[in-house]
This record gives structure tokens, C-alpha cells and sequence, in this order.
């Protein structure tokens, strides 16, 4: 037995949240591994809609123990935002939520940093979401971050005040005026009562050491989940640097995120969307500026869950996709969203680049946005409804097609297609 992984193979939002919560009921455990609250996993069920950004996903089943890794960053404003929301909605989460002492804080200067720098860069910015998410994994790797275990330390304010400190003389070397910049809504100095009013609450949450915790779950037979946020091609070495995230959102994440050895890694799904969407910078090649991009992002209601901002949308990039599979080592394929194609008479996809007269199928180290021509085929669209299939219902002979086309591009069976946004909407082959 070992611990399953479920991540998203392209630039996120490829409905991680939705199947996570549909394969909850088969699992003890939902762990998260990284990323933070840039996350926004959306789950859907009975008229209602939740997005979470650092609880897993498996909070809806009250049989599920949740936990929050030591590779995830922690905002403790957005976290308890989000549990009492949920629990004003008559969802237990306390209870069944554990975080991991190791896991980094994210400090209200850190989204300064984060603010600054992306305004310093211009049209170079990569979009960041704005969570903090590069200045606090920076802190991290160089040695000077705070942890959830620090908090109860008696030297945490002193520790706190230096760090801060530190962290506004960087803002000020940006030349980046804060005292009329809002986080979430707030003034600094109001986001940071906040911050710490929460923090209260966060001292009283489960606070276990996370590696010890899911090996000995792992050990006693429990079933675990291990859920990635982000999407492989926003991870920080194999991603479209610079213009990617600020942790590992391939399968190493889930051994340094949680602490489980790569031999104990079962079945990994991959979960892609049936075109691609990415928000914020860089490079898309297969992304569509016509009616078709416009279709995509109304029909899939294409804004981002975090930030609100239209998603570019385009064709599904099969190199992409196999580059991801290969990195994953990914055993089970889901395909999402099958319905927002459901009205198109061609779906395209591409096969392989072209760049200087050359053709290739692998991306190259440089992929510099509209360097790369994407070569399409193209495929007959299903023109029918999907969305009301039952879960063993047999799918359109189209789109039957369509996904034997890509099975066989990449190599890997897609056991599971997702047919609109709610819990039911699902079909498994
Ligand atoms: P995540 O970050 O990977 O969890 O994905 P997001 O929640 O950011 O974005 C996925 C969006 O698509 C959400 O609004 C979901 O409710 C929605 N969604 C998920 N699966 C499907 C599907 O099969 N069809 C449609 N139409 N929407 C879906
Ligand atoms: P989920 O888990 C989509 C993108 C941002 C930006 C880049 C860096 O919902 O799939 P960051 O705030 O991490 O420094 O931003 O990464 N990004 C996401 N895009 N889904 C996400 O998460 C994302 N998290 C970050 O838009 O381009
Ligand atoms: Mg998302």
C-alpha cells in the first residue's frame, strides 16, 4: 500500500479540487505537499460552491483526516478566512485538520515583497497571485523563514519584528510606497492585526510533526491521498522559468512536502483539462486570441478561483502534456471539463512545435512567449451534450476518439472524465 498522488499536468486550476473531493470516500488521508493560498481548489456539490486555498480537499468527508504538509506555506489570515466559512456553512473542520509544525509562515511583509517586486517588473511581472508565495519560499530556502512551531516560541514577536524589519527595508530599496497598497483590502498595519488576531487560532489548531504523522498512518494501513497544487508546467525547475511558482509541483514535492519516501508513491493521477488555460505571464504556445479562446473561457467559466482574472485559454498541447506524464511518472489520466468542448464542430491539438523551419516535439530550453509555432491536428468534435452522463454511461464515440487520440499519443490510460463542475458530473472508463 502507498501513498496516491493526484496533480495537476499543466499550468493549474485543472479541476484538482473537484476530483479530490470525488475520490475522497476511498481514502483515510487528504494531504496537501506545497504551494499555499495561490491555490484555489473549487468543489462543487447539492447548489453548493466551496474554493479552498490551503485546507485539502478531502474536507468534506467528516471520515477524513486532513493535513497540511510541511512543504505547504501558510497565511494564517486566508486559513482561518476559509475554516470559518466553511464551518458557517455546517462544514466540520477543526476537527479533522492537522498542520504540520514545519511548515513556513507567510508574513503580511512577505505580500509586500511579493507586491513590489512584481510592480518593479513591469510588463515583465510573472503574475504572481499576490499570496506572497516567492518572498516566503525565498525566506525558506535561505534560512530565515518562521514555522507554524515557532509561533509558541517566547522570542516569536523578536523574531517576527527582525524579519519584518528586514523585509521593509527590501520594500523600500524597490521604491515601493505601502502606505496606500491594500492586502486584501486592508492597510498594512490593519492586514497585520489581523494576521495576528488569527494566529491565536492557529495556535489552537492540530499541530503535529506532519513526516511522523503519515508514516504512521501509512504504517497502520490507512489509505492516503497526496494532492498538488498548481500544475506541473508552473513548477520551479521543470516550469517556464522565471515564469512559474516558487515550489516543486511535481511528484519530488510530495516526498519533501510530506516526508514519504519515493518507494512508498502509488498510483499517480494527472489531471488536464481538454484544451489549456493558464493565468498570469509566460509562455502558451498553443494559446488562442480568436472566437474559440473566448468560447473556452465563457463556457468553462474561465477566471481564476484565487484572483478573478480571465484565464488565457487555448488547444491541448500533447508535448506538454507527455513532458509532464514523464516528469509524474503519472499511471491514470483524468480528463477535465470534456463538456466545454461540447458545442465545438473541430477540436485541434498540437502535435509539435515548429521553430525556425524546424519541427520538434519536446520543449526546448527556451520557450519564449510566440517563439513556439504549435502543428495542429485536427479532430471531429462530439456536438452533444455531456454533461448529464451517468457515471457508467458510455461516451460519445467523438469524444471516445478524442481521448483514445491522446491515450495513445502519451501512453497512459484515461480512466476518468469529468463532465461539468459538480461532484456527480463525472464518468469513469
Ligand atoms: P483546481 O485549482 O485544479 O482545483 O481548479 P479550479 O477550481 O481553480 O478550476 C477549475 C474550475 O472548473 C472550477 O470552477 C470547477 O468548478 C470547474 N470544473 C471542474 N471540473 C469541471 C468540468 O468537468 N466541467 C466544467 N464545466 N467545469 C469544471
Ligand atoms: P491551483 O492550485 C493557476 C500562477 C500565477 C502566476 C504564477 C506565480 O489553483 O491550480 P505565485 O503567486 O505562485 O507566485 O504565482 O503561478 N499560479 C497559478 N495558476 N492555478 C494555481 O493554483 C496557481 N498558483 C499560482 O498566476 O502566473
Ligand atoms: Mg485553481
Amino acid at each position: 500500500m502507498g501513498v496516491d498522488v493526484l496533480l495537476g499536468l499543466q499550468w493549474g486550476d485543472e479541476g484538482k479540487g473537484k476530483v479530490v473531493d470525488v475520490l475522497t470516500p476511498a481514502y483515510d488521508v487528504v494531504a496537501r505537499f506545497q504551494g499555499g493560498p495561490n491555490a484555489g481548489h473549487t468543489i462543487e456539490f447539492e447548489g453548493k460552491k466551496f474554493v479552498l486555498h490551503t485546507i485539502p480537499s478531502g474536507i468534506f468527508n467528516p471520515d477524513c483526516i486532513n493535513l497540511i504538509g510541511n512543504g505547504v506555506i501558510i497565511d494564517p489570515s486566508i486559513l482561518l478566512k476559509e475554516i470559518k466559512t466553511l464551518e458557517a456553512s455546517g462544514v466540520s473542520v477543526v476537527k479533522n485538520l492537522y498542520v504540520s509544525r514545519k511548515a513556513h509562515l507567510i508574513l503580511p511583509s512577505h505580500r509586500l515583497i511579493d507586491a513590489a517586486s512584481e510592480s518593479s517588473k513591469g510588463l515583465q511581472k510573472i503574475g504572481s497571485t499576490l499570496k506572497g508565495i516567492g518572498p516566503t519560499y525565498t525566506d525558506k530556502t535561505a534560512r530565515n523563514g518562521l514555522r507554524v512551531g515557532d509561533v509558541f516560541g517566547s522570542d516569536f514577536l523578536e523574531k517576527y519584528n527582525a524579519l519584518k524589519n528586514k523585509h521593509l527595508q527590501l520594500v523600500s530599496q524597490f521604491g515601493f510606497d505601502y502606505s496606500e497598497h491594500l492586502i486584501d483590502g486592508l492597510r498594512f498595519e490593519s492586514y497585520e492585526q489581523l494576521w495576528f488576531d488569527s494566529l491565536e487560532l492557529l495556535k489552537k489548531l492540530n499541530h503535529v510533526d506532519s513526516e511522523y504523522f503519515i508514516n504512521d498512518l501509512l504504517q497502520s494501513g490507512k489509505n492516503i491521498l497526496a494532492e498538488g497544487a498548481q500544475g506541473s508546467l508552473l513548477d520551479v525547475d521543470f516550469g517556464s522559468y522565471p515564469y512559474v511558482t516558487s515550489s516543486n509541483t511535481t511528484i519530488a514535492g510530495v516526498c519533501s512536502g510530506l516526508g514519504i519516501a519515493p518507494g512508498k508513491i502509488g498510483k499517480v493521477y494527472g489531471i488536464f483539462k481538454a484544451y489549456c488555460t493558464r493565468v498570469g505571464s509566460g509562455p502558451f504556445p498553443t494559446e488562442l486570441h480568436d472566437a474559440d479562446g473566448a468560447n473556452m473561457r465563457e463556457i468553462g467559466h474561465e477566471f481564476g478561483s484565487t484572483t478573478g482574472r480571465p484565464r488565457r485559454c487555448g488547444w491541448l498541447d500533447i508535448p506538454a502534456l507527455q513532458y509532464a506524464i514523464m516528469l509524474n511518472g503519472v499511471t491514470d489520466l483524468i480528463m477535465m471539463k470534456a463538456d466545454v468542448l461540447d458545442g465545438f464542430q473541430k477540436i485541434r491539438v498540437a502535435l509539435a512545435y515548429e521553430f525556425e523551419g524546424k519541427q520538434f516535439n519536446y520543449l526546448p530550453f527556451d520557450s519564449t512567449e510566440g517563439k513556439l509555432l504549435p502543428v495542429y491536428t485536427d479532430i471531429e468534435g462530439w456536438k452533444c451534450n455531456v454533461t448529464e452522463l451517468k457515471e457508467k454511461d458510455g461516451l460519445p464515440s467523438e469524444l471516445e476518439k478524442y481521448i483514445q487520440f491522446i491515450e495513445k499519443e502519451v501512453k497512459t490510460p484515461v480512466t476518468i472524465v469529468s463532465t461539468g463542475p459538480d461532484r456527480t458530473q463525472i464518468v469513469y472508463r
